[in-house]
């Protein structure tokens, strides 16, 4: 990993440099012999010529240690050496090429190519906007890449279909275009996917959610199994939605069977009893689509309790809506910049839902990307409005939480809400009761605060814990501190 400094510098777009491949002339030998070698195993394995990344890596080691053994007859090569050469000469065959390690470092967000002649840029993490060392100059290495990455997904990029949209077999989202649609020569944009995912007690440690909304939308998706709340997250692009849904949804009780419905596989939720649907584009002769909607009347046939809804965008929000209707809960993400928008966007073409399904969805969590002067920028939930009922044919919405930017919290503004209040007739419990649990479930999220428990695995477990036996969890943290 690199230093901040090494990073930083004095130019308005900081620079990422990554070293350049270094291959003695006698590596570069060894790299064309087993780049040679590959091609045969290529040929005979036919045509599902899949690569094992494991086992190359060891034919590789294999054929390595033999070579340099018969060459160096005195000199010892060492393990160490061996390791570091053959996953360097793996990346290099199987890899993609220049952008290789921007692909590999988990601290970038975003790769970008924006044409040949000019850098590749890269969203940080922690440093924003960043300019790399590394250039296409000629146009064709670019479309080869380009190739490359279509040849990998089956799909195909050509002069008739210009655009490509997919995701990579690691689960990065590309978009592609050549010319003519790209006037400069084709241009890439890559969403890396994070390997290990932000959980909610990533997202409380970052601000981008209270402690206390956390705690708050906890018992409401859980329920207390009289009443699991639903909810639709909006915002604008890149602002979080699909992580901050991925993040709450760690909170679904572990009972419930969740069906989730993406157009690219993004969501990674933690519980085990998930089945996990992705739409699928036209073949070449034009058939086969599966489109969302498809795929959201299909899960109703599932016997689902909850299902998720990666992006809602078209005609499957009426078969959603339908669903949420019927006693299933659900969760979505939507492109939009206010509560109020989520609901014109949800009643008007194409979504086109009829305004007496709206009252279905208990919350709108409004997520946001704020941007500073110094390139980087944070993620903030603005606002979280009930939808209460309808007057006159306009749908009532309740804010009960909202972010304040001048203190940067995210305040309690409601007496109310109306989610906690059906949780407690249901359940035959007093609002008291419920906010005491609310309570203890806030223990539980400061408990893996302050113990660093922040995991993908550590979040699950303690929740699957305190699911089973929350008094015995409770006793522990009192007991620890
Ligand atoms: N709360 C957050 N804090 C830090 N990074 C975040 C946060 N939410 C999202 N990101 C990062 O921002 C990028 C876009 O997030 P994503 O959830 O896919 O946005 P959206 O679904 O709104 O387009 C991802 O790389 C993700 O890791
Ligand atoms: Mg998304």
């Amino acid at each position: 990993m690199k230093t901040k400094e090494e990073f930083i510098n004095n130019e308005l777009i900081p620079q990422y440099n990554i070293p350049k491949q270094n291959y003695t002339p006698k590596e570069k030998i060894l790299l064309n012999e087993i780049r040679e070698n590959l091609v045969d195993l290529a040929i005979s394995s036919g045509e599902n010529f899949l690569i094992d990344e494991e086992k190359l890596l060891n034919d590789i080691k294999i054929f390595l240690f033999n070579r340099l053994r018969e060459e160096n007859q005195n000199t010892k090569v060492t393990n160490e050496y061996l390791d570091n050469l053959s996953s360097k000469l793996l990346r290099d065959i199987i890899g993609y090429g220049k952008i290789d390690s921007l692909l590999q470092d988990d601290e970038l967000e975003e790769i970008m190519i924006i044409g040949i002649n000019k850098p590749v840029y890269v969203y940080h993490r922690k440093y924003g906007m960043m300019k790399t060392n590394i250039k296409y100059t000629n146009e064709q290495e670019l479309t080869e890449l380009i190739d490359s990455m279509a040849r990998q997904i089956n799909r195909r990029i050509d002069k008739e279909s210009p655009i490509l949209d997919g995701r990579l077999s690691d689960g990065s989202r590309i978009n592609a275009t050549i010319p003519p649609v790209s006037a400069d020569g084709p241009s890439l944009t890559i969403r890396k996917f994070k390997k290990d995912p932000l959980t909610i007690i990533d997202l409380i440690n970052s601000k981008t959610i209270s402690l206390e909304l956390a705690a708050f939308l906890w018992i409401c998706f859980d329920g207390l199994g009289v009443k699991s709340a639903n909810a639709i997250i909006s915002g604008g692009t890149s602002s979080g939605k699909t992580t901050t849904l991925n993040a709450i949804s760690s909170f679904i009780n572990p009972k419930e069977r969740i069906i989730t419905i993406e157009d690219t596989l993004e969501l990674q939720i933690p519980q085990e009893h998930v089945i996990r649907m992705e739409t699928r584009p036209a073949n070449v002769e034009n058939k086969g689509e599966l489109t969302m909607n498809d795929l959201v009347k299909n899960s109703l046939r599932q016997r689902p309790d909850r299902i998720i809804v990666g992006e809602v965008r078209a005609e499957e929000a009426i078969t959603l809506f339908t669903a949420l209707n019927t006693g299933h809960s659900g969760f979505g993400t939507l492109h939009s910049n206010s509560a109020r928008e989520t609901i014109t966007r949800l009643t008007t073409n194409p979504m086109s839902v009829p305004k007496i399904m709206i009252q279905a969805i208990d919350f709108i969590i409004m997520q946001k990307r704020i941007y500073t002067s110094t390139g980087v920028s944070y993620r903030r939930i603005s606002e979280v409005a009930e939808v209460v009922g309808s007057e006159d044919g306009v749908i009532q919405l309740n804010k009960i939480f909202e972010w304040n930017p001048e203190t940067d919290r995210i305040d309690n503004v409601s007496i109310t809400s109306r989610t906690l209040t059906q949780i407690a007739n249901l359940s035959g419990q007093s609002l008291y009761e419920i906010n005491k649990e609310i309570e203890n479930r806030e223990l539980v999220l400061k408990h893996m605060i302050s113990h660093n428990l922040h995991t993908e695995n550590d979040v699950k477990g303690i929740l699957e814990l305190y699911y089973a036996n929350p008094q015995k969890v409770l006793n522990r943290i009192i007991l620890n501190r």
